[in-house]
């Protein structure tokens, strides 16, 4: 067996390339210039080694491809809904099963037919997108994560978990007002930690015995079930798709962007155990997404949807994928440039605030620290610190990495582009915000450096 090898291989072979834009050193400097300095205003083919996101960036499989073709594109009732439909219940257990074209319209949906003005949602810890569509409907995101989760070099597992004495205590003192409960698994804001089982289902008790309701944001379930497999005592020996399906079956219903663990370019589902509240999402769904049974999605997206959804649960698959990360946060620290720990699910995150002292959290050391890797290397990654998050309390660079894309070389190179940054850290500069648009201001505000 592979397994008992030190050298876990990459579970597949390649069998279509696409050749990425090798740049010299002048033309990203131009390129970034061009850019207002904002590396979301770049065009994809200035960037070598692109981790910007791993949301819908994955590689699809043959099986994927082929089941393209199968698509079926009749308006209402397609076959393809149907395979999807099957995919998604053996998944997650739940009766009724939406399509969305992604997360965010999952969310939006949820937040437009539960909530009212004033009430509460909290969250282990929300995402932006979650947080606006929550916002947007009046209602207030509550960010209960544990104190671990702020404690970069705490190596203890389940960071991702909520603070239950804390949601006990705000259900014992607004039950009325708190509309709804949610764990985002794994928990992408704090370093893509995961949720632990035992979490899981305290947070599920808590909510039965309050009769509150309770959904995931399970864009990457997948590793989050990994981690309780190799992580929690007592999960060793079950089957993913087990751990999978209890993680849903604590839950009332979840949205899902499966562009992350879905492994798909497009696509995501809604899907609750709730009669009452299916009934609502069917109606906003024909406001927004389209009719019920393809929901703002072509057949085809449908079929590579239920074969990701099934493929994204192979043990090998996600041996692999969560020791990349691993190998990657490992390379990082052995040339000196500090990263979350421990590493989590979907990506590295460098904690730029340590790297980088000299530069104040007001002048955004994340945002330096990403110029610096695509300036260097040509790798694009993205600030979470104070420029996504005004008040953020770190100051990190997520280095995102897509789902079955990039070799072990490619993550060789960024960490010798990591490598010749630590040796001029000192030299970084710090920024400032030239023009900033009134909300999201990460996507498109234009900055410069400070010269010293
Ligand atoms: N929930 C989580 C935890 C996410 O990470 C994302 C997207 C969404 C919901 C929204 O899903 O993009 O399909 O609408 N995260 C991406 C990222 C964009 O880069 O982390 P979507």
């Amino acid at each position: 067996m592979t397994q008992d090898f030190r050298t876990i291989i990459e579970p597949f072979r390649i069998k279509a390339v696409e050749s990425i834009p090798m740049l010299d050193g002048p033309t990203r400097y131009e390129a970034l210039q061009r850019a207002g300095h904002n590396l979301f205003c770049l065009r994809a083919e200035e960037v070598t080694i692109d981790l910007l996101t791993d949301s819908g960036t994955g590689a699809m499989s043959s099986r994927q491809w082929a089941a393209l073709m199968l698509g079926d594109e009749s308006y209402a009732g397609s076959r393809s809904f149907f395979r999807f439909e099957t995919a998604v219940r053996q998944l997650t257990g739940y009766a009724h099963i939406f399509p969305v074209h992604q997360g965010r319209a999952a969310e939006r949906i949820l937040a437009r037919t539960i909530l009212k003005p004033g009430q509460i949602v909290a969250n282990n810890t929300h995402f932006d997108t979650t947080r606006a569509n929550i916002e947007q409907a009046g209602a207030i995101a509550l960010d209960l994560p544990t104190s671990r989760a702020s404690q970069t070099r705490d190596a203890t597992r389940f960071k991702g978990d909520m603070d239950v004495p804390a949601l006990e205590e705000l259900l014992a003192q607004k039950k009325t007002e708190v509309a709804l409960v949610m764990l985002t698994l794994t928990n992408n804001a704090v370093g893509g930690q995961p949720v632990s089982m035992d979490n899981l289902e305290k947070v599920s008790q808590v909510c039965r015995r309050a009769s509150v309701p309770f959904f995931l944001d399970a864009a990457r379930f997948a590793e989050n079930a990994w981690f309780i497999r190799t992580h929690e005592p007592g999960y060793q020996d079950w089957t993913l798709p087990a751990i999978a399906h209890k993680m849903f079956r604590l839950a009332d219903g979840c949205t899902i962007s499966a562009k992350k663990d879905g492994i798909v370019h497009i696509g995501g589902v809604l899907a609750t155990q709730r009669q009452d509240w299916a009934d609502l999402f069917r109606c906003e769904m024909i406001l927004g997404e389209g009719f019920p049974t393809y929901g703002g999605l072509a057949g085809r997206d449908l079929e590579t949807m239920a074969v990701g959804l099934e493929e994204s649960l192979d043990a090998d698959y996600l041996r692999y994928r969560v020791r990349s990360i691993a190998y990657f946060a490992e390379g990082l620290e052995k040339v000196g440039m500090p990263v979350v720990q421990p590493p989590g699910g979907h990506a590295v995150f460098v904690d730029a605030g340590a790297f980088l002292p000299h530069i104040p959290a007001r002048q955004f050391p994340g945002q330096a620290l990403a110029a610096a890797f695509y300036l260097e290397g040509g790798v694009r990654g993205v600030e979470v610190g104070s420029l996504m998050f005004p008040d953020s309390r770190l100051q990190l660079l997520r280095l995102a990495l897509p789902r079955r894309v990039y070799t072990q070389a490619h993550i060789d190179y960024v960490i010798e582009v990591a490598e010749r940054i630590v040796a001029k850290a000192s030299l970084l500069k710090g920024y400032q915000i030239v023009h900033e648009p009134p909300f999201l201001r990460h996507f498109s505000a234009t900055m410069q450096p400070f010269e010293s």
